[in-house]
């Protein structure tokens, strides 16, 4: 026993080796771990067993992968290649043991998790849901790099396993199987009897058919990449995200060479795991821990969840609470919106969870309750009826004497200050904000809205509920606008100033991806709705010292909201925005996306120095969860950092020159350190 792992030998000879990680709930492959297993390999081989099981003493799963935290330190390319050749030389080691050996799976097997599984000559796989095999490298901006881009495209052959490192999406135990990445897929109680059958019986390791083998081919892979290439660039540009298009060139020039292709991995992944966009992506994995991690100062649990307002948050809220396991009543005053709301929970249900009896199960736990007797019963209660100060405190008035003591008292506002809200309860400092974005199922963040008086066990409980239901939680404070609406508006609010200067939708848009923003503000603006735009633009005026531009008002009165009324700043049709080709000079387009850019990122210091979120990182974190801000380039603050002080002032400077106190630099740029 290490602080790693145990071995266990059986009756029949097959050593059992768990992979325990000391003082930890999830193995990853540190550089200690590894270097502990390659401890445990030579020991084992001259033990001369039967065979080898790898399995996990965790509950969490198998292994979460590498070690993202070490990637984040590391100093140079020459040390980044160190690490992945010596990891190529442990698990060359495990492939050559003379002995059968084989990867016992369960939950988390993801990166270098899969790459050490892929080295075993066998695979089995638990068929639970919590099960889930993939390569998240590219969302890192790597590819990889322990061995898996051979393994894989060896085992399942050119495409599947090429599709399944540029998505980076990870499969369950049965899909597993279809791909023949794992030989059985079973219920976690056969999974031993399983392995021991692969090492008594040592079946022929799979191989591709021909078919799979064929796009390999010298002469098919240019052709091949090129496809690959644009599919790729569907989704990402080589200058944001390089990874996916290194893997797709490393293919296509090593394929075939097994030697070339690792060390071309070695080089390739090295270099990639150095440079900006990786460590500016790992700093967003690492943020997006750093926001689950606020949850641990509670150990809040809830089963009862009754949400008031079955309108497009609430009912939204509802259903994802529901998906999530919970039991859910929805009030709301019309009869005819609860049904609305069921049947989208349905779909949503249907989507997500496919299986018949999951999808009926989770009808079973969404009750719809018009008179809300679920208000008793509840842990928690969630308020998202119209944005209306007198009807939310009235709502307050007939709930707070029904609840319970314990329960939590949460109101989906968007705008109103909680202190307000709560001004007719008994006990004001109960009310808290959990504010879901639109729409509630693809959005990852909630902001946890907290006014002076709430109790810090109450903000703590609100993070870890938000924690629970899967959403990413971040303490904000009770502000117009709060932090995600606050930073968005100026940035929209500038691209319609663009557009009432005769600039083109389209040309914005491309400004604005051009940066890296995975949507352009004009279709964002269409898509969330004009309407809301424009209450929102209304509302947070006075605190961006931003007039509601008149175009916006003009286009609401013509009842022009966008995608859901068929025209806003674009036509639509069939749900996409009609655009047309740009063609400006790029150094205009650099302009523009300066100026919507920058009054994000000012307005994000303002934020900082206002305290509405406690630091830099978390106001990163919560701008690129809650706004998608080019997760590559590391978040606003980050962005100014790298920039420099000087060069962002001067970009501010020479803006408001031209075009007035919009640009004024915020007082807190003055104690920024670059
Ligand atoms: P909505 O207009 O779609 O739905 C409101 C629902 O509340 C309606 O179904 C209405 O019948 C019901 N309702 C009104 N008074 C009630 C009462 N006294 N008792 C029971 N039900 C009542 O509104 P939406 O858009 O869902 O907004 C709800 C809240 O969420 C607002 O506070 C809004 O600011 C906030 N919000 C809205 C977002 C959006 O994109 N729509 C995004 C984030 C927050």
């Amino acid at each position: 026993m290490n602080r790693y792992f145990r071995v266990d030998y059986d009756d029949r000879q097959i050593a059992w080796l768990y992979f325990d990680t000391q003082d930890a709930s999830t193995n990853v492959l540190t550089e200690e771990a590894l270097e502990a297993f390659d401890q445990q390999l030579i020991s084992i081989a001259q033990a001369h067993p039967k065979g080898l099981v790898i399995l996990s003493a965790k509950e969490s799963g198998f292994i979460a992968g590498a070690d993202v935290k070490a990637f984040a330190t590391i100093p140079s390319p020459e040390a980044a290649k160190k690490l992945i050749l010596r990891a190529h030389d442990i698990f060359h080691r495990l492939e050559a043991l003379s002995f059968p050996s084989v990867a016992l799976i369960h939950g988390y097997c993801l990166g270098g998790g899969l790459e050490l599984a892929l080295a075993c000559r066998y695979r089995v796989a638990s068929t639970e849901m919590s099960t889930r095999l993939g390569f998240p490298e590219t969302h890192l901006g790597i590819f990889p790099g322990f061995g898996g881009s051979v393994r894989s495209i060896r085992l399942l052959g050119h495409l599947p396993a090429i599709q399944m490192m540029l998505s980076a999406r990870s499969v369950s135990a049965r899909t597993a199987k279809r791909l023949h990445l794992v030989e059985f897929a079973v219920p976690k109680r056969q999974l031993k009897n399983a392995a021991r059958r692969l090492i008594l019986e040592q079946p022929a390791a799979h191989t591709p058919p021909l078919s799979r083998r064929l796009p390999g081919n010298a002469l098919l892979r240019p052709f091949v990449a090129r496809l690959l290439r644009r599919q790729v660039a569907r989704h990402a540009r080589p200058e944001h995200y390089p990874a996916p298009y290194a893997l797709i060139d490393h293919w296509r020039k090593h394929a075939g060479h097994a030697a070339r292709m690792y060390a071309s991995e070695a080089r390739e992944v090295s270099t990639l795991l150095t440079g900006e966009t990786a460590q500016n992506l790992i700093r967003v994995f690492l943020l997006q821990d750093r926001l689950k991690g606020l949850a641990e100062k509670s150990d809040f649990t809830a089963r009862h969840v009754h949400v008031i307002g079955g309108g497009v948050m609430g009912g939204d809220i509802a259903a994802w609470c529901v998906l999530k396991g919970l039991v859910v009543t929805l009030q709301d005053r019309a009869p005819e919106h609860l049904g609305r709301a069921v049947s989208r929970a349905h779909k949503l249900f249907r989507k997500k969870l496919r299986d018949r009896y999951q999808v009926q199960n989770a009808m079973d736990r969404l009750i719809a309750d018009h008179l809300g007797t679920g208000i008793k019963k509840a842990d928690v209660i969630i308020e998202a009826i119209y944005e209306d100060v007198k009807a939310k405190q009235n709502l307050y008035r007939q709930v707070e004497p029904v609840m319970k003591a314990s329960a939590l008292l949460a109101s989906n506002t968007s705008s109103i200050p909680l202190e307000k809200l709560a001004e007719h309860l008994q006990q004001p400092e109960r009310l808290i904000g959990l504010h879901f974005f639109n729409p509630v199922a693809k959005m990852p963040l909630v902001e946890i809205v907290t006014q002076a008086g709430n109790p810090p066990q109450l903000i703590a409980d609100a993070t870890r509920f938000a924690k629970g239901i899967g959403k990413l939680p971040l303490p904000v404070k009770s502000h117009p606008g709060f932090l995600v609406n606050r930073v968005l508006m100026p940035y929209l609010l500038e691209a319609v100033t663009l557009l009432e200067e005769g600039v083109s939708a389209t040309e914005i848009d491309e400004a604005a991806l051009r940066f890296g923003m995975p949507m352009g503000p004009v279709e964002l603006a269409d898509t969330v709705g004009l309407d809301i735009c424009l209450s929102v633009a209304e509302k947070l005026s006075e605190t961006l010292h931003n007039p509601v531009p008149e175009s916006l008002r003009r286009q609401v009165e013509a009842g022009h909201l966008g995608k859901k009324s068929g025209q806003g700043y674009y036509t639509w049709n069939k749900g996409s925005a009609q655009k047309e080709k740009p063609r400006p000079a790029p150094e205009q387009l650099g302009h523009y996306g300066d100026r919507m850019i920058l009054r994000l990122v000012n307005e994000s210091m303002a934020c900082l120095r206002e305290k509405i979120v406690d630091d830099a990182g978390l106001v990163d974190a919560g701008v690129i969860f809650g706004t998608g801000f080019a997760p590559f380039r590391g978040g606003p603050m980050h962005y100014a950092e790298k920039t420099g002080k000087k060069e962002i002032l001067s970009k501010f400077r020479k803006l408001e020159y031209t075009y007035g106190n919009r640009f004024t630099p915020d007082p807190g740029w003055e104690d920024f350190q670059t």
